[in-house]
């Protein structure tokens, strides 16, 4: 298992860039089984989780591939023929938004069975949502043996009132309502950018989804839709990620292809600290402060602080000169980088969903372990401002959400490197 090796050396100076965003991405392959002939997806990240949703397409029939050389970034997806409407426990097990496919196949091939995700190490996550919205078009649900067994011949328009704030579930029933017969209406939708650009996908595929966006979104069906050739949005939270690891250290900062609309109560927060922020040359430049202020987090749903900073906040906040609360409301169990953000020295208390962080003058390198995709960057963050070496063992988690985040940094003068394990 490959390890991280980062030592604190200073200010972050210089420019990078945002790769294509994995939480665009990912559905966006999944609405290729919507339609018949070849789909060209650009600038896609090279991501772990965005080769396992290829895998799983090629598994089901589709001819799923990523071009080589100067062409990296952009991925196939040819659609057609026999397809065996499947996502086997093995793969699913390993990313859970392989249930993406669930609207998809049902509402193109009438059938699906897809494996229950499970849990995963930030909650139990479960599904119902995105069952209930199924149900409500039309589909015939069955749960065995640890599988979704999904059938509909027809899905039909329906009124779909989710009962909390699901971003895949709301991208899996905008989907399957696509080709259901007649109107749908999801209320209670989640508004992230993410929710908002499959939307502006399937409409450029043939559908007719307004509201994507906000918490209603309609969708008047359609007999069937085309391929589509389309560009990724850059990645809000490698985004937030790289501004922050800028600001623990006091550096300075262009961001290139970031897109402020998409971070607002991020940058809001750094603000607060005490960053400078401006949009600059299509991307977002920063400068931390010489001594960071305290800021309370409360995590909510777009547009609100975006649990997936969660952990990069509160790393950024170990240092600053107070104290700051920061409470977690998506997920139950997002607190795993609390223990080895202690091992170097930070100060955190933790009380349900609620973390009281104690800024401390410095943080000492020490051998920690990532636990989930954030929180690996949580303490790579960490590490950039620590005195002497911080090494992050347990590195896939990282490389499912961050194209080789550790070049990115080096790049800024970061002295970090991998090490083959
Ligand atoms: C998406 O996960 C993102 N993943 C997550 O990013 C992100 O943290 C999350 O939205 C919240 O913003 C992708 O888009 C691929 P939810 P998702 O359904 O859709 C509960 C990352 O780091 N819930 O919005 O799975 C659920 O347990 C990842 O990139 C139900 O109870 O999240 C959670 O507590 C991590 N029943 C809350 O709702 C359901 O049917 C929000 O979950 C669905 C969800």
């Amino acid at each position: 298992m490959d390890r991280i090796l980062v030592n604190g050396n200073g200010p972050l100076k210089g420019v990078t860039h945002a790769s294509g965003a994995k939480n665009a991405a990912l559905p966006i392959l999944a609405a290729s089984l919507l339609a018949d002939g070849e789909h060209t997806f650009r600038n896609v990240p090279e991501l772990v989780d965005v080769r396992t949703m290829l895998r799983l397409l090629a598994q089901m029939g589709c001819e799923a591939e990523r071009l080589e050389g100067k062409k990296k970034h952009v991925c196939q997806v040819k659609v057609g023929g026999a397809l065996t409407p499947e996502a086997p426990y093995e793969l699913v097990k390993t990313m859970r938004a392989s249930v993406l496919v669930l609207g998809p196949l049902v509402a193109r091939y009438g059938r699906a069975r897809v494996s229950l995700p499970g849990g995963c190490a930030i909650g139990a996550r479960p599904i119902d949502q995105h069952l209930k919205g199924l149900k409500a078009l039309g589909a015939e649900i069955e749960l065995a043996e640890g599988y979704v067994e999904a059938r509909a011949k027809q899905l039909k328009g329906a009124v779909v009132a989710f009962d909390l704030v699901t971003v895949t579930g709301t991208e899996n029933l905008m989907m399957a309502a696509a080709l259901a017969k007649g109107r749908t209406v999801l209320e209670n939708a989640a508004r992230e950018p993410e929710v908002e650009e499959l939307a502006k996908v399937l409409n450029k595929m043939g559908a007719r989804i307004t509201g994507a966006g906000s918490s209603e979104i309609t969708i008047e069906g359609v007999p069937g839709l085309h391929p589509v050739d389309h560009a990724i949005i850059p990645d809000r939270i490698e985004t937030g990620t790289l501004l922050v690891a800028a600001a623990i250290t006091g550096g300075e900062v262009l961001v290139q292809n970031a897109v402020p609309e998409h971070l607002e109560a991020l940058l809001l927060k750094l603000r607060e600290t005490g960053c400078r922020i401006e949009a600059r040359d299509g991307g977002l430049w920063v400068k931390g402060p010489a001594k960071l202020s305290p800021v309370n987090i409360k995590t909510l749903e777009h547009p609100g602080f975006p649990t997936d900073m969660q952990a990069q906040l509160m790393a950024l906040m170990t240092v600053a000169e107070g104290t700051s609360i920061i409470s977690e409301h998506i997920f139950e169990n997002r607190f795993m980088h609390v223990a080895e953000l202690r091992r170097m020295g930070a100060d955190i208390s933790v009380e349900g969903p609620t973390a009281v962080v104690k800024g401390v003058k410095g943080l000492s390198g020490a051998p920690v372990m990532a636990t989930d995709l954030r929180a690996s960057a949580s303490l790579i963050v960490a590490g950039l401002r620590a005195e002497g070496r911080t090494e992050v063992s347990r590195v896939y988690h990282l490389d499912r959400g961050y194209e080789r985040l550790e070049k990115k940094l080096r790049a800024l003068g970061a002295d970090i490197r991998r090490v083959k394990g």
